[in-house]
C-alpha cells in the first residue's frame, strides 16, 4: 500500500513538474485570481468598436504585431523613452500601430478588479479575438498565462514585421521563421478583411504591377496620385470594412487585393492559389482556417511562470 501511494506520489509530482516546465497557457489562467477578465475585456471591446468601428482591426493587427516579434509578450505597448527605443517606433508600426489606449483603459479596469495580476499580452490576445467576434467573425478559445516583457526592440520589429512590398516566397519565409505555414499565412492573411491602408504603401501595386484589375487601379488612381497623399487611407475590402467575412478573398481572385503582397496569394501559385479559391467559395472553411492560425500566433513565445512581470501600466516597466 505504502509503495502504491509512493507510486501515486511520484507520478502527480512528475506530471506537475512538467506541466510547470511547459510554456503552456490554459484558458482558465485567471478563472480563480480574475473572474471578471473576459467580460471586462469584451466589454472595452464593445465600447471601443462602438465608437469607432475601426478600431477592431487595429486591435487585431496590435497583436499580430507584438507576436512576430520575440513572442506574445506585450513588447509593443511600451512606449519610448529618452534611454529606451521600443517597437513603436518600428517602420511597420510608426504612425500606423493603433489601439493603444483602448488597452490602456482596459487595463485600467482590469487592475481595478484584479490589480497585478493580468498581463498586458494577455489583455491583447483577448481583445484580438474579441474584435474579430464583435465584427462579425469566428471566435477561439484565448490560452491565458502570458507575462509582459520588460525589453522591446525597435530592430526586430523591422525585421520580422512582413511587408506589403513582399513577393510570396519572403511572404512564407517570413511566417516560417514563426513556425507558420502556408496554410496559416493565407488564412492570417484574411484579416485584412477589415481595416485600412494607405496610399504609400498600395501606390506600387496600382501603378506598377500587372495582376491586378484595370478599372480597379483606375479608380485607386484617382485617390492615390503617384505623388502626394501618402497618408489617404483606402478599406482592403472595398465592400465590408468594418466586417469580418470572406469578401477578401472573393477580391483576390477578381485581382482586386489592395497591396502588393495580398495579391501575391492568388498569382499563380498553385498551393496559395488553391487555399485562396477555397476560402473565398467556403467561409465556414475560411473562419476555421482563421482561428486555428489565431491560436497557433497568439501562443508564439509566451513569457510564462516567473518570466517577465505583470506591468501594471502597459505603457511601461514597474
Ligand atoms: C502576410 C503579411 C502581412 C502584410 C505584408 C501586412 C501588411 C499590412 C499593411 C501594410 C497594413 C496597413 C498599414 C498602414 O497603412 O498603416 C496592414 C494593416 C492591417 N493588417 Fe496586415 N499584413 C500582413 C498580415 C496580417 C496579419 C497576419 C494580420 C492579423 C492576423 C493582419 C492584420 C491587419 C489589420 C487588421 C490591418 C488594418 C489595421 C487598421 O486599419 O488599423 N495583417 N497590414
Ligand atoms: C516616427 O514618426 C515621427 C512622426 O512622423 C517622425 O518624426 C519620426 O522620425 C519617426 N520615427 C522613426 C524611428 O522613424
Ligand atoms: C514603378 O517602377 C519604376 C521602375 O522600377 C519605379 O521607378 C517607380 O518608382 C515605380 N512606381 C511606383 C509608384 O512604385
Amino acid at each position: 500500500m505504502a509503495s502504491y501511494y509512493f507510486l501515486l506520489f511520484v507520478l502527480v509530482t512528475a506530471f506537475a513538474l512538467s506541466e510547470a516546465d511547459d510554456n503552456k497557457l490554459c484558458t482558465y489562467f485567471y478563472s480563480d485570481s480574475c473572474p471578471k477578465l473576459l467580460s471586462i475585456v469584451n466589454r472595452g471591446v464593445i465600447k471601443a468598436i462602438r465608437n469607432e468601428a475601426r478600431i477592431g482591426a487595429s486591435l487585431l493587427r496590435l497583436h499580430f504585431h507584438d507576436c512576430f516579434v520575440n513572442g506574445c509578450d506585450g513588447s509593443i505597448l511600451l512606449d519610448d523613452t529618452n534611454s529606451f527605443v521600443g517597437e513603436k517606433t518600428a517602420a511597420p508600426n510608426n504612425n500606423s500601430a493603433r489601439g493603444f489606449d483602448v488597452i490602456d483603459d482596459i487595463k485600467a479596469n482590469v487592475e481595478k478588479a484584479c490589480p497585478s495580476t493580468v498581463s498586458c499580452a494577455d489583455i491583447l490576445a483577448l481583445a484580438a479575438r474579441d474584435s474579430v467576434v464583435n465584427l462579425g467573425g469566428p471566435s477561439w478559445e484565448v490560452g491565458l498565462g502570458r507575462r509582459d516583457s520588460i525589453t522591446a526592440s525597435r530592430a526586430d520589429a523591422n525585421r520580422y514585421i512582413p511587408g506589403p512590398f513582399l513577393n510570396l516566397d519572403k511572404l512564407k519565409e517570413n511566417f516560417a521563421k514563426q513556425g507558420l505555414s502556408e496554410k496559416d499565412l493565407v488564412a492570417l492573411s484574411g484579416a485584412h478583411t477589415i481595416g485600412l491602408t494607405r496610399c504609400s504603401l498600395f501606390r506600387p501595386h496600382i501603378y506598377n504591377d500587372s495582376n491586378i484589375d484595370p478599372s480597379f487601379a483606375k479608380s485607386l488612381q484617382s485617390k492615390c496620385p503617384r505623388t502626394g497623399n501618402d497618408n489617404v487611407y483606402q478599406p482592403f475590402d472595398f465592400q465590408t470594412p468594418t466586417h469580418f467575412d470572406n469578401l477578401y478573398y472573393k477580391h483576390l481572385l477578381a485581382k482586386k487585393g489592395l497591396v502588393h503582397s495580398d495579391q501575391e496569394l492568388f498569382n499563380g501559385n498553385p498551393t496559395t492559389d488553391k487555399l485562396v479559391q477555397k476560402y473565398a467559395n467556403d467561409n465556414e472553411e475560411f473562419f476555421e482556417a482563421f482561428a486555428e492560425g489565431m491560436v497557433k500566433m497568439s501562443n508564439l513565445n509566451p513569457l510564462t511562470g516567473s518570466k517577465g512581470q505583470i506591468r501594471i501600466n502597459c505603457r511601461k516597466n514597474n
